[in-house]
């Protein structure tokens, strides 16, 4: 680290060559202006790309550098400007942070950039690159999915790394619970997880939605790191929002308002029209068609068949089947009125396939379960590792578990083969070893089980 006080020459000389250079801002001498912590999120479609960072004191501008990659050399042909928000942690130290965000738009779908951010008076990022998400039909985009992982004994961090930076993966769905807990140490576990994760999300789009872990001063460290842009709203959102890659529509939502309801109870009908709102669209016909895969990505899982210590290990969990005693804001009938295809969730420290399940019942009477299935396909993958090691397993009264992993830790790889097969990999870590597969198969845009007509008040309770 070095001092403001070392820059100060060159500074005066500067200024004063060029009095449309604006003022550095004073800051103490333990704080430094250097972009860290760089990630990307998806903006309103594949022409926009939101880029995200953090300086440890405050700048006078929020700059996103960068060009498309190929020809002679690297050159930074266009610039982003953006903002910056100071976030104060509301720990014993009230920490302050200054959060960046530049949109960059017009990006040609597909092509490569490359690009820093930062300041050019006060420093700038390393260079990093990605690409654009292309937007024609013949796109098969490849995820990582995961939740739970953590700061300490985040075991899958590597090979995510790897797949990123070696081009196997278009986007990372982190399906909450992050660092264990950002919160911590006045805000400080957040900056170190940022800045493991960054050698992932600096090069592909990191989408997020809340978990458990999250939950500290109403969720506001979480919501100041990150730039969920929601499309509806025009404005960014990091608790629900949604998104396209190439033939999937993906919907993240937060679980956590079901659970922490000192925080209010608005949020739950706010975030349920919403979705209301998004699924109707995503149903247009044009729209399936372009998009026959729903994926919901949420903390909390449906259903699961760990040992007891959250809310899927209830056959009525009120994720599935909404608020105690009224069932208000269910959510599993939306998943059969909107033909959500898989439910991606975590919360649970293991991995969990489920058989296709639709309100308590499986549907799993056919040689091949998963072609054309009967009902939404809901995977559990909470493994990656955090400090809070694996959870284990219990009874399965309702049958519904196909397979169940605590005993390595792992991260979901799914890819789209053709617009009507997927491949779905549970990877185990470190070696990368393949623990389970199977393909997904939907000869039709609309799930064959998908009920329209469905009334949204429909009790799904046993
Ligand atoms: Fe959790």
């Amino acid at each position: 680290m070095f001092s403001r006080k070392m820059w100060m020459p060159g500074l005066c000389l500067l200024l004063s060559v060029s009095a449309t250079v604006a003022a550095l801002t004073d800051y103490d001498d333990e704080d430094y202006p250097q972009p860290e912590q760089i990630h990307l999120s998806l903006g309103a479609d594949e022409t926009q790309m939101i880029v995200t960072w953090v300086t440890q004191a405050p700048t006078n501008h929020s700059v996103v550098e960068y060009g498309l990659s190929g020809g002679s050399g690297l050159k930074f042909t266009r610039r982003a400007s953006g903002y910056s928000t100071l976030y104060q942690d509301f720990g014993s130290e009230r920490r302050k942070l200054y959060i960046h965000r530049a949109v960059l738009k017009k990006l040609i779908p597909g092509a490569m950039y490359y690009y820093h951010c930062g300041d050019p008076l006060d420093g700038w990022s390393a260079v990093y690159w990605f690409r654009a998400l292309p937007n024609d039909a013949n796109f098969k985009p490849s995820f990582l999915i995961y939740g739970d992982m953590g700061n300490k004994n985040g075991r899958a961090i590597a090979l995510l790394q790897s797949e990123v930076q070696n081009g196997k993966a278009d986007i990372v769905l982190h399906v909450g619970d992050l660092a264990y807990d950002m919160a911590d140490d006045n805000g400080r576990r957040g900056d170190e997880f940022m800045r493991q994760i960054e050698p992932i999300a600096a090069y592909v789009p990191y989408q997020v939605c809340p978990g458990n872990h999250e939950y500290h001063y109403n969720f506001s460290n979480y919501d100041a790191r990150f730039s969920m842009y929601n499309r509806q709203r025009k404005a960014i959102n990091n608790h629900y929002h949604s998104f396209n890659v190439g033939p999937v529509h993906i919907v993240s939502i937060s679980a956590e308002f079901y659970f922490f309801l000192h925080f209010g109870f608005e949020q739950i009908k706010y975030q349920f029209d919403w979705l209301v709102q998004d699924l109707t669209e995503a149903n247009e016909q044009e729209n399936r068609e372009k998009r026959p895969w729903i994926f919901l990505m949420a903390h909390r899982p449906m259903y699961c068949t760990n040992l007891g210590n959250g809310d899927c290990d209830r056959i009525n969990s009120i994720i599935r089947t909404g608020m105690p005693f009224t069932n208000n804001f269910a959510l599993e009938p939306l998943l059969k009125k909107f033909g959500v295809d898989i439910m991606w969730t975590g919360h649970q420290h293991s991995y969990e396939r489920l058989w296709p399940v639709f309100n308590a019942t499986v549907q799993n009477n056919k040689s091949e379960p998963y072609s054309n299935p009967d009902a939404p396909i809901h995977i559990v993958t909470g493994s990656p590792g955090c400090e809070e090691n694996l959870s284990p397993f219990g009874d399965d009264p309702l049958n519904v578990s196909a397979f169940r992993s605590s005993d390595v830790y792992t991260f979901s790889r799914l890819s789209v083969v053709r617009k009507t097969q997927l491949l779905f990999q549970q990877v185990a870590v470190p070696e990368g070893r393949v623990l389970d597969e199977i393909v997904i198969v939907k000869d039709t845009a609309y799930p064959t089980w998908q009920d329209p007509d469905m009334a949204l008040d429909a009790s799904v309770v046993q």
